[in-house]
């Protein structure tokens, strides 16, 4: 049994925009049951700790990795476009596209070691502005030769 299955419960508190919370208590209740906030929040942090768990941080990987953001948050474009001239070995591709007047789409095609990949990944999603964001990944075994 690991920590995340510890019977002790600690409360914590977390600030949110009030309509993604109201959009997200709507979605519980669609969901049945007997689900409350805390039992839907517990869902999302194991599903990210399986997540996690999946990395392979030291085999070849290929992935893509989607997001979308408002570009007038703060500085945030100038952080991506930062970021990612670190990354120029594993960004083979990348795509821009502009949504509406605030959100853009931005597609990255990546290779390379697993580690690597991550990273980008993490520095990327755990910027400020950043609305959503996925890495879908996979490891290709020994050559990368495709
Ligand atoms: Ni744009």
């Amino acid at each position: 049994m690991g920590a995340a299955d510890s019977a002790e419960l600690a409360r914590f508190s977390v600030a949110v925009p009030e309509d993604l919370l109201h959009e997200y208590d709507a979605l519980i209740a669609r969901r049945g049951e007997a689900r409350n906030r805390s039992e839907a929040i517990r869902d999302l942090m194991r599903a990210a700790l399986v997540q996690d768990s999946l990395r392979t941080p030291d085999e070849q990987v290929i992935g893509s990795l989607t997001m979308i953001y408002d570009h007038h948050t703060g500085d945030l474009t100038r952080r991506l476009d930062e970021i990612q001239h670190d990354f120029t070995a594993e960004i083979v591709s990348t795509m821009h596209v502009h949504l509406d007047h605030h959100n853009c789409l931005e597609i990255l095609a990546l290779k390379g070691l697993g580690s690597r990949v991550y990273e980008l990944a993490d520095r990327l999603l755990g910027l400020r502005g950043v609305k959503h964001g996925e890495l879908t990944c996979a490891a290709t075994g020994a050559s990368l030769d495709i």
